[in-house]
């Protein structure tokens, strides 16, 4: 996600700005830019691609003079990566500038306020109303314009602000996205993480959800969205430089796992209106969504694993036939898709060459193409014909977490939205399945707190050779995704089967002490999974349970189980798949491995 600097001191600000942006590097980025007041008036450049580009534009920030300034990397949110959608954004006057991490939710209403009273737009980007409307508030306060703003923008944001006529202060706001402020004797700092200013200070304040620092050259003061003044105490970081490039985590994975409750609530809340499920992105009308005959969902690896879910769950709630393709096999198999099919595929890096050929077959066959995409501005986002982003920020472990759960919960609304528009939900069961939707945040969190029970489990078996996953339905598509995750990074042997094909074949691979990690989140299903389990017992097999809580008889069977909180029994997928990600984790980091970047692999597979 973006990064954001500033700095207010004695120092030269381009300096520390740029410097500051290259350890938030780690976080994923397209474009830079910052804003230094010369003495006179506010200066901005930007670039577009490696930060390297702005420091070669700016002498390495030496043709930036000035003692206070705001610098920030951006993540493609809304509008393409370029110079002009860069931060920092300006008003019109050219005397308020801002820089911006997170999404305004509402910023299509508060633009066609704002361009209603006069105000013209030169981004594509949701931050540049914020500039705007500062603009519109400010009457000489300062506080009082961010205030009044903070009271009209919806969604998350963290804010670094400066006015032309106050360069004496900076500003730094934060609600959903992480913002912290530092002080030495040189001045006061604002970072979104502590890596960028761990070699200038150690003493930070973490920003509170709509708090607000004004910070001036040697002094902050911290403010209620009502003005009101805030005592707070400075923590004291004592990571080293490594560990703070990953918020102290020991592996990028393990954060973007603790990241998954933010990403599914990213995705959904924008999507969530009064009760109703709006995916402006998706804009087709009602009429037509009802004639969809049959959606093909075509990906690779773990959004293939995304797909199965969204097959079970697409079929349930809306009743459409779904029929999911591994890209490399669609792509070469001259499919059949008829009329009334639509296409459906999902990508994190939205560069999979695979999936990016399937998109292609699709369309030039004729057929419209939804993209899943978590990279705005990626190949397939830019190809697809209509795109619904995962909100998970750049994901930098090969192995995806978060954004394999950000387009689960995708599939999620998609579903819900067909069933609504078909009518095969009652308003009583969409009502329920919205509220199960907006609880999955606050389970997941609960689900990450029991890590270090796991870990211990995972303890015991980083010298396994063979680990089976096991479950029936949307326990099945769960399994897939468990296996993969546990062999491509501890490079251990497994393999997930629909729990009833066991029989067919793979139980004769068990042995005494064999680990089966059977998932039955599905209680119509229950029964036969619980006999699936006494059938690999019997075999000599190891039973790890997966299950909802309140099923506590599956422990006369299993021999170590794993409650997940309650949901609905199409979103158990979110829950269950959280207790195997750090599993997975656990057994490779006990055994070694490179965990964020396992061998053979890369993170986006632009080749077939
Ligand atoms: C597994 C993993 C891969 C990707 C696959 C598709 O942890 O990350 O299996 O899911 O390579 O990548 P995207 O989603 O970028 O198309």
């Amino acid at each position: 996600m973006c990064g954001i600097v500033g700095y207010i001191g004695t120092k030269e600000a381009a300096l520390i700005i740029l410097d500051g942006l290259a350890k938030l590097e780690y976080r994923g980025y397209d474009s830079a830019g910052m804003a230094i007041f010369d003495g006179e008036k506010i200066r901005i450049s930007k670039s577009v691609g490696r930060l390297k580009v702005l420091e070669s534009e700016t002498c390495g920030g030496k043709t930036m003079r000035g003692t206070v300034g705001i610098g920030h990397t951006r993540w493609a949110t809304h509008g393409v990566p370029s110079k002009t959608n860069a931060h920092p954004h300006f008003n019109r006057q050219e005397t308020i500038c801002v820089v911006h991490n997170g999404i305004i939710e509402n910023y299509i209403a508060l633009r066609k306020k704002l361009a209603d009273r006069g105000y013209e737009f030169v981004s594509d980007t949701d931050t540049e109303v914020v500039a705007h409307l500062l603009d519109y508030y400010y009457k000489g306060n300062p506080l009082e314009a961010i205030t009044k703003v903070l009271h009209r923008v919806e969604g998350s944001y963290a804010l670094g602000v400066m006015f032309a006529q106050h360069p004496d202060q900076l500003f730094a706001v934060r609600k959903d996205s992480p913002l912290i402020v530092g002080q030495n004797e040189d001045g006061c700092y604002i970072a979104s993480d502590v890596p960028a200013i761990l070699k200038y200070t150690r003493n930070v304040y973490y920003v509170d959800n709509q708090e607000i620092v004004r910070l001036r050259g040697d002094h902050m003061h911290f403010y209620t969205v009502d003005e009101e003044e805030l005592k707070k105490e400075a923590v004291y970081i004592d990571w080293d430089a490594n560990a703070a490039e990953k918020a102290g985590y020991e592996h990028f994975m393990l954060k973007e796992m603790y990241e998954q409750p933010k990403t599914v609530m990213d995705t959904l809340s924008p999507r969530i209106r009064e009760n109703d499920i709006v995916i402006e992105e998706f804009e087709m009308p009602d009429e037509q969504l009802r004639q969809i005959k049959k959606i093909h969902i075509v990906a690779c690896g773990s959004a293939y694993h995304a797909g199965v879910t969204g097959k079970y769950v697409l079929e349930s709630l809306a009743r459409i036939p779904v029929e999911v393709d591994l890209a490399s096999e669609f792509r070469y198999r001259d499919p059949i898709l008829e009329e009334g099919a639509m296409v459906i595929v999902i990508s994190q890096s939205g560069e999979t060459a695979d999936t990016l050929a399937a998109l292609r077959e699709a369309k030039s066959r004729g057929f419209r193409v939804l993209g899943i995409v978590n990279v705005v501005g990626s190949s397939i986002a830019r190809e697809a014909d209509s795109v619904m982003y995962t909100w998970a920020g750049p994901e930098i472990a090969v192995a995806t977490t978060k954004a394999y759960s950000g387009q689960l919960t995708a599939l999620y609304l998609l579903a819900m939205k067909f069933a609504k528009v078909r009518n095969t939900v009652t308003e009583a069961e969409f009502e329920e399945l919205l509220d199960s939707l907006k609880r999955l945040p606050d389970q997941i969190e609960l689900l990450l707190g029991s890590k270090e029970r796991i870990q211990r489990f995972a303890n015991r078996y980083v010298g396994a050779k063979d680990i089976f996953f096991v479950g029936r339905g949307i326990d099945y598509a769960i399994s897939l995704e468990g296996s993969l995750k546990l062999k491509e990074i501890s490079y251990i042997h497994s393999e997930a089967y629909a729990a009833g094909e066991l029989k067919h074949g793979t139980i004769s691979l068990i042995e005494e002490g064999t680990l089966v990690a059977v998932v039955a989140t599905q209680q119509h299903l229950y029964p036969k999974t619980i006999s699936n389990m006494v059938e690999v017992k019997a075999r000599g097999a190891f039973v790890l349970a997966v299950t909802n809580e309140g099923n506590h008889d599956i422990e006369k069977v299993a021999d170590y189980v794993i409650y997940i909180p309650k949901t609905h029994p199409l979103f158990a997928n979110s829950l269950a798949i959280v207790p195997l990600q750090l599993f997975g984790y656990y057994v490779a980091v006990g055994k070694g491995c490179d965990v964020d970047k396992p061998r053979n692999l890369a993170k986006s597979v632009t080749v077939e």
